[in-house]
């Protein structure tokens, strides 16, 4: 059996309530999809070691949990975290959500087609632009597994992230580890909005899934376009529409993200929009549904 089969079998067995999507994932693949699947559950295995089962719980805990948020959301039409402290006090801290959430999040890269959507476009359609020799930041690592793409790109002359969490930091450390990734990588307990100082830049960040967990969205965006060298490219990936326990920052729709971003003094590269549940983009922004966005800025000589 092949890592994709062997995680998608177990996680069959895991998670019969969530079987009819699962198998129509699978049903639904293009051979170049499954090809990335296929290499990315070979990571996942690698990661999850033999704690595979709980990785494929982890994804049972998110689904259950992202659809309790998402009946409040169609109650309220609004996130139902407002501040960072409260999003400290019932995740961050919480080990026992944290743990099958980042686990879960894990495993949403291979089931939810929009995160391997996004896997995607950092891997054929933001690196590939970058210069030979680039340098690289990703803020917010986490789980660690898409800052393996570049540190396993041999024209990434150097390779950074940032996290405020300790626990975060351990993860990616131990994915890449588990990965193989034998390079130096500096992984630094960092806020994002100290690169607002300019002191350190970048050819290449990546932001992705850090933007919705903020409450002053256009502070970090500001402080992001320092730590860019002159030609350097910012990749965004934040979702639109999606309610999650610890999201305070909903952009909602595709126009207002791009103007948000412009707004911060960049000039937008390029953009794709990925709608969860196979609506088109316009279907998905009238009825607030949830759309994984990414943009591709660089900045430009606005005075802010
Ligand atoms: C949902 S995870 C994203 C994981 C991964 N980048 C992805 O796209 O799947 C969000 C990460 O951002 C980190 N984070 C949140 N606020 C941050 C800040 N102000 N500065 C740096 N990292 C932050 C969290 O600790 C967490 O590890």
């Amino acid at each position: 059996m092949n890592a994709l089969e062997q995680i998608h079998t177990l996680q069959l067995e895991v998670s019969p309530q969530y079987s009819r999507t699962l198998r129509t994932r699978m049903d639904a693949c293009t051979p170049e999809e499954v090809a990335l699947l296929e290499e990315v559950a070979g990571m996942i295995l690698k990661i999850a070691g033999k704690d595979l089962r709980s990785y494929c719980e982890g994804y049972n805990w998110i689904c259950d949990a992202f659809l309790r948020e998402e009946l409040e959301f169609r109650r309220s039409g609004e996130y139902r975290l407002k501040t960072f402290a409260d999003a400290f006090a019932q995740v961050y801290d919480r080990p026992e959500v944290m743990v099958p959430y980042m686990r879960g999040l894990l495993m949403t890269q291979l089931w939810w087609p929009n995160h391997t959507s996004a896997l995607h476009y950092l891997r054929h359609s933001f690196l590939p632009t970058l210069p030979d020799g680039y340098s690289f930041l990703e803020i917010g690592p986490g789980h660690g597994l898409l800052l393996s793409f570049p540190a396993n790109d041999p024209r990434c002359a150097s390779l950074e992230a940032w996290d405020i969490s300790e626990s975060s930091l351990t993860e990616t450390k131990d994915c890449l580890h588990r990965i193989g990734v034998h390079r130096d990588v500096r992984l630094r307990k960092k806020d994002l909005y100290e690169a607002a100082s300019g002191t350190d830049q970048f050819d290449g960040i990546l932001f992705s899934e850090v933007l919705e967990h903020l409450e002053d969205p256009k502070g970090a965006l500001r402080a992001l376009r320092e730590a860019l060298t002159p030609s350097g490219k910012l990749l965004i990936h934040v979702p639109l529409n999606s309610p999650a326990p610890d999201h305070l920052f909903n952009p909602e729709s595709d126009t207002k993200l791009l103007d948000l971003v412009s707004s911060c003094g960049f000039n937008i590269e390029s953009s794709a929009f990925y709608p969860q549940h196979g609506f088109s983009l316009e279907q998905a922004v009238a009825n607030k549904l949830t759309i994984s966005a990414l943009v591709v800025a660089r900045k430009n000589d606005a005075d802010l």
